[in-house]
């Protein structure tokens, strides 16, 4: 996209720091599937998390010895981490035609998450989002003037290059990445803001998340993803996705929790579904995950509560219900639940509105 190639820089900075807080999303229609480069097979959209956050702190300084090679250091919680900078490094090099900035500095990286470490919870929607919004406000220092709608669409277009559901959390509450015929100013580089109406049944939605496995995934998303060249159901399931978002756009303006529910959980099941028919096959979910499922269908059978649920590429599950029942469905959820979580740990959300700049010291 050449609208994110800049031309050269105005100005000259020196050594500063930036940081920002992101948050991690939840896919009510999933993106699985993509094609080069990390552009989705169909279009996604997700809630906007709150309390699950990535906190990123970007040190520069102009490098000691100039020359062409990346020059960068992670600390994650307080410590040097090796293990994060290969992936860091491919993330530097897909963005340096947007961003040729990065061959100039050396960075210090520092970064936490709010959630617990090893928790199953996936970071990389948080963590890319943080980095690319670092990116962004470097960038921005660079040149003359920019503005803030370039800023967040440049944002997600980087977050995208290095988590593909990156680019959903950059802004709330509601995001659609991916082009959608009904769906204006969709496209498949970065994530927008869902434009059209939603009702109030929607506001201050609440997602627990019950860590059923903390374990690290089996099957990377990655390795997931690419499972779908070739699978015998992806043509369809493409299509599912469009339908089921064109349903999602009658539902959400109706305020029609049910029938949110009936497409959320089978957009969940569905992803679950290619897993388990992919070759290789493979199956993410715990025996666990489907006792707290047909736990959460007899509760919801027996009181007539809107409670359901959505999985991302893990055992964990999360339970999305609305403001309005949100005591009693949470009194069930720890009455009934949690009891199938690992050591009783889950975590507390809701519909968030997006990133936040960090104010830090350089
Ligand atoms: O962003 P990735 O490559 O980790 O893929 C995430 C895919 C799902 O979480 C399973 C679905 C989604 O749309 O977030």
């Amino acid at each position: 996209m050449k609208e994110f190639i800049p031309s050269a820089y105005s100005k000259q900075v020196e050594s500063g720091a930036v940081g920002w807080q992101s948050p991690s999303n939840i896919a009510l229609v999933k993106y699985w599937g993509k094609r080069d480069p990390q552009l989705p097979e169909n279009p996604s959209i997700s809630f906007t998390l709150d309390a699950c956050r990535t906190k990123t702190i970007m040190h520069y300084s102009p490098k000691i010895y100039p020359g062409n090679s990346l020059s960068f250091d992670v600390y994650f919680e307080g410590e040097k981490n090796e293990a994060f900078k290969p992936k860091i490094a491919k993330f530097f090099e897909r963005i340096e035609q947007y961003c040729p900035f990065v061959r100039d500095f050396h960075f210090k990286i520092e970064t936490e998450n709010t959630f617990p470490h090893s928790s199953g919870i996936a970071s990389s929607a948080s963590g890319m989002s943080a980095l690319a919004l670092c990116l962004m406000s470097i960038e921005s220092e660079l040149v003359d003037s920019m503005q803030d709608d370039f800023f967040k669409k440049k944002a997600s277009f980087l977050a995208r290059l290095g988590s593909g559901s990156a680019c959903r959390s950059i802004e709330g509450d509601l995001i659609v990445w991916g082009e959608h015929d009904n769906i204006k100013g969709s496209n498949d580089f970065y994530g927008i803001q869902y434009p059209d109406e939603v009702h109030p049944n929607f506001k201050n939605y609440h997602d627990t998340i019950l860590l059923i496995d903390k374990g690290e995934k089996q099957v990377s998303s990655t390795v997931g993803h690419n499972l779908m060249h070739g699978h015998p159901f992806a043509k369809n399931r493409f299509l599912q996705a469009h339908e089921n978002l064109s349903k999602l756009q009658a539902v959400l303006k109706e305020g029609d929790i049910e029938g949110f529910i009936k497409i959320m959980e089978s957009e969940a099941l569905t992803l679950h579904g290619m897993m388990m028919t992919s070759s290789p096959y493979f199956i993410l979910m715990k025996p666990n995950t489907l006792k707290v499922i047909n736990k959460i269908w007899n509760f919801r059978n027996e009181t007539g509560l809107p409670v359901g649920f959505t999985l991302d590429a893990g055992a964990n599950v999360h339970i999305l219900y609305p403001e309005n029942d949100s005591v009693r469905i949470f009194q069930f959820i720890k009455d009934q639940l949690v009891e199938y979580c690992q050591n009783g740990h889950y975590i507390c959300d809701r519909i968030g509105k997006g990133a936040s700049q960090l104010k830090v010291k350089s």
